[in-house]
């Protein structure tokens, strides 16, 4: 008998031992321990081997033998992470990369898009050598092809999205005067319209299943800016409304949008000038975030705890707004 089980959760892994378990499964059958490559006993009747890679994403083949004389049952399944997959943009460095790194904690299996193949590859690896599941995806997310073609590709990597953070993010600062227009545009494609694509692409797959959050990573320049930083504070503003409009319209589907509004966080751009030493006086908390700070506060967003809150703009910034 074939049977095609649609979703194998990963449980995590003991020496060379991967849990699944499968809501499709028979029910006599409540938890599976696979070996790679071979049968294992799996206490009482039951015992599972399969054949593939392991990891939340691959597709394999699943023999069950449900006792010593019954046939085997045979299943295909594909593997999705007890949470579901999560997209992370602009994954590879500061605030995303301790996203992609919490959340990969947590149980989700994350998609690391980046711009840096290097970048991307590394945070994967980190979490890989963690225990957890990731993919890095290497893509330009400042053109609508390069985004969409991303999300695909993590999508085909980890399965349907059930989570996207947009985080990808670009602050070059100059006088207002000297803008030219290239440099706007791209400011505005990476901050402002790679949420529009990486949404449009995601929700393909939220809307279809009726659920999903997004979490758009919008800043304190959004509500407040300051001089040299026009294009940055724009694209900001917009993702606040993009936030707002967008949760208005997926309420129906079930599906959150958030954002959060970051003040100053210690990442390599922020600590490799010194202009942080002067925004410290102006941080009631009298210290920068740390980019895990910020993590944790998109963890919520993205939880089961935060189902009532959508079109919010959560201020983390040490007290210096408070809005
Ligand atoms: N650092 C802060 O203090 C701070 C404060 C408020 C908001 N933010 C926002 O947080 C987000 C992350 O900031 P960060 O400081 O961690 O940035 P970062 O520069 O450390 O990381 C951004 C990542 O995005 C990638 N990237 C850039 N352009 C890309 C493109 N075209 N396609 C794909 N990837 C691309 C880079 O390769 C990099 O790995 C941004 O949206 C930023 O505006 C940061």
């Amino acid at each position: 008998m074939l049977k095609c089980f649609p979703n194998w959760y990963y449980l995590g892994k003991s020496n060379d031992t991967i849990f699944y378990e499968s809501p499709s499964y028979p029910k006599e059958v409540d938890l599976l321990r696979v070996s790679r490559g071979r049968r294992t006993e799996c206490g009482g009747p039951r015992s599972a081997f399969y054949h593939g890679f392991g990891g939340s994403g691959t597709v394999i083949t699943i023999g069950v033998f449900l006792g010593t004389n019954s046939l085997p049952i045979l299943g295909v399944g594909f593997l999705t992470s007890q949470k579901g997959h999560a997209v992370v943009t602009g994954g590879g460095s500061g605030i995303g990369r301790a996203i992609a790194r919490t959340l990969a904690g947590e149980g989700w299996s994350v998609s690391v898009l980046d711009l840096s193949e290097e970048r991307a590859q590394a945070v994967a690896d980190e979490i890989t050598r963690d225990g957890g599941t990731a993919r890095g995806v290497a893509c330009d997310l400042s053109t609508r092809d390069g985004a969409q073609g991303g999300v695909l590709k993590a999508r085909s990597a980890l399965g349907p999205v059930k989570a996207l953070v947009n985080n990808v993010g670009i602050y070059p600062s100059g006088p207002f005067v000297e803008i030219k227009d290239q440099d706007w545009d791209l400011v505005m494609n990476v901050c402002l319209k790679s949420f529009l694509w990486c949404s449009q692409e995601s929700l393909v797959d939220m809307m279809a299943q009726r659920s999903g959050k997004i979490v758009n990573m919008a800043s304190i320049d959004g509500k407040t800016p300051g001089p040299g930083n026009a294009a940055y504070s724009a694209a900001k503003a917009g993702v606040i409304s993009l936030t707002r409009s967008l949760a208005a319209e997926m309420a129906e589907f079930n599906i959150n949008v958030n954002a959060v509004a970051p003040g100053w966080v210690e990442t390599p751009n922020i600590l490799k000038s010194d202009r942080w030493k002067e925004a410290i006086k102006r941080i009631p908390i009298g210290r920068l975030a740390k980019p895990e700070e910020i993590a944790d506060a998109v963890s919520f967003l993205l939880s089961e705890k935060a189902v009532y809150i959508t079109g919010e703009v959560l201020n983390i910034n040490g007290g210096m707004l408070m809005d």
